[in-house]
């Protein structure tokens, strides 16, 4: 059975879902696509973290010129977060003639043209599945599932974290400091919280969603964005009185004049698909051409469900290496 070695770049919250993912599913991935996924390097520059791994010290390395000139590896997947050094590294990679997987939002949405130039020119693949609303998959849905469809509107909660929030204020009432404290103890935040909280995260992957819905690039920074920092539980109780709930939702329209980008908070009515997703969960509705209204729902954030993206389109090169 052929081999696939694999490099991850970074052993946080998400490169350590990926990692158990990958070891976890080692029989079923060998099973179904009669490929062997190793991973054979670990960029990781944090003692304490490779210490707590338990895993073998000769796994990780500290220095990227190592897995960059190992040409035994096939596949490098980056979830270090940030823009740099991640960006840099995913070009390197994809210069050095190496497949990338990535779950940075940031990096992609940030550098997403010159990304996909240099995977053209060096003939590898630049997946990005686990970077938008974390296990659903719905980039893997939009390129190849919905391919032949024209897309209306895209509407969703694609940030886990400030759903998070704003469900706990109203549901338990709790208090704003306190849903975020735990949200970042749950691993579910950013680096910086302030991406998630003022739609920058929102922002980021709506750019993502909107350049492979319609082949428009725009930059998260040209997008029109508020966050839920003005959202007091006054406002989230008005909105309960009324039978509807606040949500942080992005939008990418299609009208006569261009696609138009937002997020922002919006009152939801009960009998929106977006009413019920609640806490970490995401929700989005792709209004299609031919596929009419399909709405994905699940798991936005979190170690192993994004771990279990990132692993798919791991399976998803290695089969066709
Ligand atoms: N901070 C992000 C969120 C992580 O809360 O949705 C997943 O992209």
């Amino acid at each position: 059975m052929k081999t696939v070695n694999v490099a991850l770049l970074g052993f946080g919250i998400v490169g350590r879902g990926t990692y158990e993912a990958i070891s976890k599913g080692s029989k079923l991935i060998e099973k179904r696509y009669g490929v062997k996924v190793k991973v054979k390097k670990i960029l990781e520059i944090n003692d304490a973290i490779i210490k707590a791994s338990g895993l073998p010290g000769k796994l990780f390395t500290p220095d990227y010129n190592e897995i960059l000139n190992d040409d035994s590896i096939q596949i490098v997947a980056e979830m270090m977060g940030g823009r740099q050094p991640a960006t840099s590294f995913m070009l390197a990679a994809l210069n050095a003639g190496k497949n990338v997987v990535s779950s940075n939002k940031m990096a992609l949405a940030e550098s997403l043209p010159k990304l996909k130039a240099a995977a053209k020119k060096n003939n590898v693949k630049l997946y990005y599945e686990a970077s938008v609303c974390g296990a659903i998959p719905v980039i893997t849905s939009i390129r190849d599932s919905l391919g032949v469809n024209g897309f209306r509107e895209i509407r969703g909660i694609v940030n886990g974290t400030s759903n998070f929030i704003l469900t706990h204020m109203i549901e338990g009432d709790m208090a704003y400091s306190d849903a975020l404290a735990l949200a970042q103890k749950l691993g579910f935040a950013e680096k910086d919280p302030t991406d998630d909280v003022e739609g920058i995260d929102s922002a980021n992957k709506l750019s993502l969603l909107t350049e492979l819905c319609t082949g428009i690039y725009v930059a998260p920074s040209e997008i029109k964005r508020t966050g839920i920092t003005g959202i007091t539980l006054k406002k989230l109780a008005q909105a309960k009185a009324e039978g509807k709930k606040i949500k942080l939702v992005a939008t990418a329209r299609a009208t006569k004049d261009g696609v138009k980008l937002s997020v922002k908070p919006e009152l939801v009515s009960p009998d929106d698909l977006l009413y019920n997703v609640d806490y970490v969960f995401n929700g989005i509705i792709l209004s299609c051409e031919y596929a009419d209204d399909i709405f994905l729902y699940g798991r936005g954030a979190g170690s192993l469900p994004t771990g279990s993206a990132v692993a798919g389109d791991i399976i998803n090169i290695a089969k066709e290496i």
